[in-house]
């Protein structure tokens, strides 16, 4: 494994990373109520980082005291107490030679637990499909949210350029993931049954894309161009796991073609299997897809990539970087033992309950 792929330097993109490795982002609601990031979770992202990843995605944060919070004891990026917080974790993971981007996230209707506001908001006023996570502890049906008007819409996309420019101007990240994924609000816009708008930012696929390409211009004119950004996006949501882009390929043509012209640098492709075909009709997974219609940006890829042989064949996709979830939270130091020849541990669930936050017994590995 030592010449494997998955350890040789990146550069490019303005990105420089020691391997190919990234912890994929990771909600653990293991902040103070208030969003400051905790000692315990410094702890978490230092053990990640002496293991030997490249690179840390860190989980979801809030971008402003509005509707973004997604869950109770989530960390924000806005204000002084939290950016310092923040600084913390970024100083101690840079201790141990790895690099940190935040990933900025916006809850839009998929919201259970905010500090500042009880109201939710979406793209169109329609109930999210599922049901609030227990283990972000949420029960029931997701309140019924509130339309955004234009002038709100616009607040969003600059506080989401506030949030980057905090997150590396003053907590020390050296680069942004905006969170296009998951059901989230920028996902909310991209698909077409959470979004009924007739205005801009509403219409076929690259109109349910003008708010993500928006926020990457925001972002992007307020780090200027030689800070890392790069955006997440996903098929599946956490209320919707199942969920296909309706016109298949040719939404895979029309989405990554956009965002290789949008200004990232990194697309960060995540699927429940990365090397799976992405649609019934087409052999391609979305990381060859990703790869074939913006070959120019850097490709992340997610999805139970954490047997080495899996993370290599998908490097061999297209993939640049591969990143583990719940590989790494078995293994703070996946890298290392893989390097190493040594077995890796599997991922046991009892460590997301009842509740995801960051146990003493994970510190401990
Ligand atoms: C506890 C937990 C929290 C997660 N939180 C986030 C998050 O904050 N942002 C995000 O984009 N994805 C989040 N995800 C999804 C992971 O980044 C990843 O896509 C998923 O675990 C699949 O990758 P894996 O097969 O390597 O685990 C989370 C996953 C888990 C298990």
């Amino acid at each position: 494994m030592n010449h494997s792929p998955l350890f040789t330097a990146l550069k490019g993109n303005n990105i420089s990373l020691k391997n190919r490795l990234a912890v994929a982002p990771m909600t653990r609601v293991t902040a103070s109520e208030d969003g400051c990031a905790s000692e315990k979770m410094k702890r978490y992202y230092a053990s990640l980082a002496r293991g030997g990843f490249g690179l840390i995605i860190t989980e979801g944060i809030y971008i402003d005291r509005a509707w973004s919070q997604t869950y109770a004891f989530q960390a924000g990026l806005t204000s002084t107490a939290q950016v310092n917080a923040w600084r913390e974790i970024t100083d101690a993971v840079h201790r141990q030679e790895a690099a940190i981007f935040a990933q900025i996230q916006h809850a839009g209707a998929l919201s259970q637990g905010n500090h500042y506001v009880t109201e939710t908001v979406a793209p169109s006023a329609i109930r999210p499909k599922g049901e609030q996570m227990p283990f972000y502890r949420g029960e029931g049906q997701y309140p019924l949210p509130r339309e955004l008007s234009d002038s709100e819409i616009e607040e969003i996309i600059t506080n989401f350029a506030d949030a980057a420019a905090r997150a590396v101007h003053e907590a020390g990240f050296d680069g942004v993931e905006i969170h296009g994924a998951n059901g989230y609000l920028l996902d909310q816009f991209f698909t077409e049954y959470s979004n009924l708008r007739t205005d801009r930012w509403g219409g076929d696929t690259a109109g349910r894309m003008t708010i993500g390409l928006e926020v990457i211009k925001a972002v992007r004119a307020r780090l200027g161009a030689d800070v890392p950004v790069g955006i997440r996006i996903s098929q599946g949501k956490v209320n919707d796991f199942v969920h296909k882009w309706g016109k298949g390929v040719e939404d895979a043509r029309v989405i990554f073609s956009l965002l290789e012209k949008s200004g990232v640098d990194f697309i960060h492709v995540t699927e429940y299997e990365a090397w799976e075909p992405a649609f019934a009709d087409d052999e391609r997974s979305l990381v060859e897809l990703a790869h074939q219609y913006a070959p120019s940006l850097t490709l992340i890829a997610n999805g139970a990539l954490h047997d080495p042989g899996r993370a290599e064949e998908v490097m061999a996709m297209g993939a640049d970087l591969i990143a583990l979830g719940r590989g790494a939270l078995a293994n703070h130091d996946w890298p290392e033992r893989v390097k190493a020849d040594q077995p890796l541990n599997e991922f046991d669930r009892d460590i997301l309950s009842p509740i995801a936050d960051i146990k003493e017994r994970e510190l401990n590995q």
